[in-house]
Formats: structure tokens, C-alpha cells, sequence
């Protein structure tokens, strides 16, 4: 089973550019790559932060960007977004008993859970009680399964101060709900704007670039915040022992001279 993984869009209004760059046009492009060489894969997932700021005009976009894509796609929400206006453009999207946007895909191959770490305004993730109630329901429903989660916030430092500041809150009481379940395969998460993979107590875990601006690993190495990067998307095949994800900077990729 292939599926591909995508994340941090940062849409802002169609050609408004953020950072000097068109995160809608960037965003197209990588969609156009998975649709010519990865149109065989059983669905696609974006982690989070689709949007800049929230705004309509962004979700607009994306809706009708992926109203003829080849994949079936499952969205999430990360700090960036603005849930009822995602939930407006997106109404479809289904939403646990307490509304938030967080679902389950069950496949022959296990179950796939998507996992709401939207706090407000702000940039730290929260997994409140309710939350976690749900998805430990989830766990114990899946407990014979093989489990894969997809989640914007990681619930752990990853070695870079300011986004460290600005993880899951509370993830202990997050892990406490995992500990009790060895059947988790691997974490996809979004938020860091780096590929980075993450053994976490025994899970294995990855996280991508976004399709717009990234988060350089020293900031002083190139004087800004931000950084121009490879964007990448993740083809993950999931095989019966064993989940692997390639990287693939699609916007990026050239031939060499052969000479
Ligand atoms: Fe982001």
C-alpha cells in the first residue's frame, strides 16, 4: 500500500505571495508532481497548517484545487488554521462528538488515525482530556490493528529551541494514552517545516518539509527565520513488515549530466 504524506501548505489568498514566495502555486505544483507519478497510491494526507492565516479565499483555493485531484485526500488542521472556517469550506471533513477535527480511515492493511492538535490563535498544539478520550476509544478499537497516527504538533522537543517552545502541550498525558498499545507502526507529524525522523520511545516517527518556507536548523546560516528549502512530500509504502518513507523534493529535482 502506497499513500503519500504532505503537509504545511500556508495558503494565503490566491497569488498573495508569503515570505517573497506563492504558496498556492507551490503548493499546485507538488499536487501536480503526486498526481503524474504517484496517482497509484490509495490516498493522501496533509498534516496541518493549510493556510496561513485561516482565511476563506486560501480554503477556497485548496477546495477547488482538490475538487479534481487523483487522490483521495484526508486534511487536518495545525496552529496556522482557523477550524470553522475550515469546517465551512471543507463541510464534509467529519468531526468527533465534541467537534473536533479528528477521524479514522480503517484499511485491510489497519487504521489510520487523524488527530486534532488545534488549540486557538496560538502556536503550541493542545490535546485537551476530550481528546485524548476519544482517541484512546480509538486505540481500543484498533487494539488488533496495525495503527498508523497523523498529527500537526510532535509530542516531544526536536532539537530546535523555538519550536520546541511551541510542540504538544502536556505530552506525557499525550503518551500515557499510546503507552498502553505496542501495535503503533509510525507518527506522521507536520509543524517543523524540516524532514526529521524521530524515534520516540520505541515509534518511529517523521516529519516533512512544507511546500512554501522551511525552518533552517541554524537559523544564523542563512540571517532569517525562514529559509528557501527543497519542499517535499512523503511516499510511504506500508508493506506487512515494515513502514518506509522516501523524501521526495519534487521541486527540486533535475537531471544530472551524464556526460
Ligand atoms: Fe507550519
Amino acid at each position: 500500500m502506497k499513500i503519500i504524506h504532505i503537509t504545511d501548505f500556508h495558503l494565503a489568498a490566491p497569488g498573495e505571495k508569503l515570505f517573497g514566495l506563492d504558496p498556492c502555486q507551490r503548493a499546485g505544483r507538488c499536487l501536480d508532481d503526486i498526481t503524474r507519478w504517484h496517482g497509484d497510491a490509495a490516498f493522501c494526507v496533509i498534516t496541518g497548517d493549510l493556510t496561513q492565516q485561516g482565511n476563506a479565499q486560501a480554503y477556497d483555493w485548496l477546495a477547488e484545487r482538490l475538487s479534481d485531484f487523483a487522490l483521495k485526500t484526508f486534511l487536518m488542521v495545525g496552529n496556522h488554521d482557523a477550524r470553522e472556517a475550515f469546517c465551512e469550506a471543507f463541510p464534509n471533513t467529519p468531526r468527533d462528538k465534541n467537534g473536533f477535527v479528528q477521524y479514522v480511515h480503517a484499511t485491510p492493511e489497519g487504521v489510520f488515525l487523524f488527530l486534532d492538535t488545534l488549540k486557538g490563535p496560538v502556536s503550541e498544539g493542545e490535546y485537551c482530556v476530550r481528546r485524548r478520550a476519544w482517541l484512546a476509544d480509538q486505540l481500543e478499537a484498533a487494539s488488533a490493528e496495525r495503527v498508523w497516527i497523523f498529527m500537526h504538533h510532535p509530542p516531544f522537543d526536536i532539537g530546535l529551541p523555538y519550536l520546541d517552545r511551541i510542540k504538544l502541550e502536556e505530552p506525557e498525558a499525550f503518551a500515557g494514552v499510546l503507552s498502553t498499545h505496542d501495535n503503533i507502526q509510525h507518527i506522521f507529524f507536520g509543524h517543523v517545516h524540516r524532514a526529521a525522523y524521530v524515534n520516540w520511545r520505541g515509534i518511529a516517527c517523521t516529519c516533512l518539509p512544507g511546500t512554501n518556507h522551511q525552518l533552517p536548523l541554524n537559523r544564523e546560516s542563512v540571517g532569517t527565520p525562514y529559509s528557501q528549502e527543497p519542499p517535499m512530500y512523503g511516499v510511504v509504502l506500508i508493506e506487512e513488515d515494515k513502514t518506509i518513507v522516501h523524501f521526495e523534493a519534487c521541486l527540486d529535482r533535475a537531471p544530472v549530466d551524464m556526460g
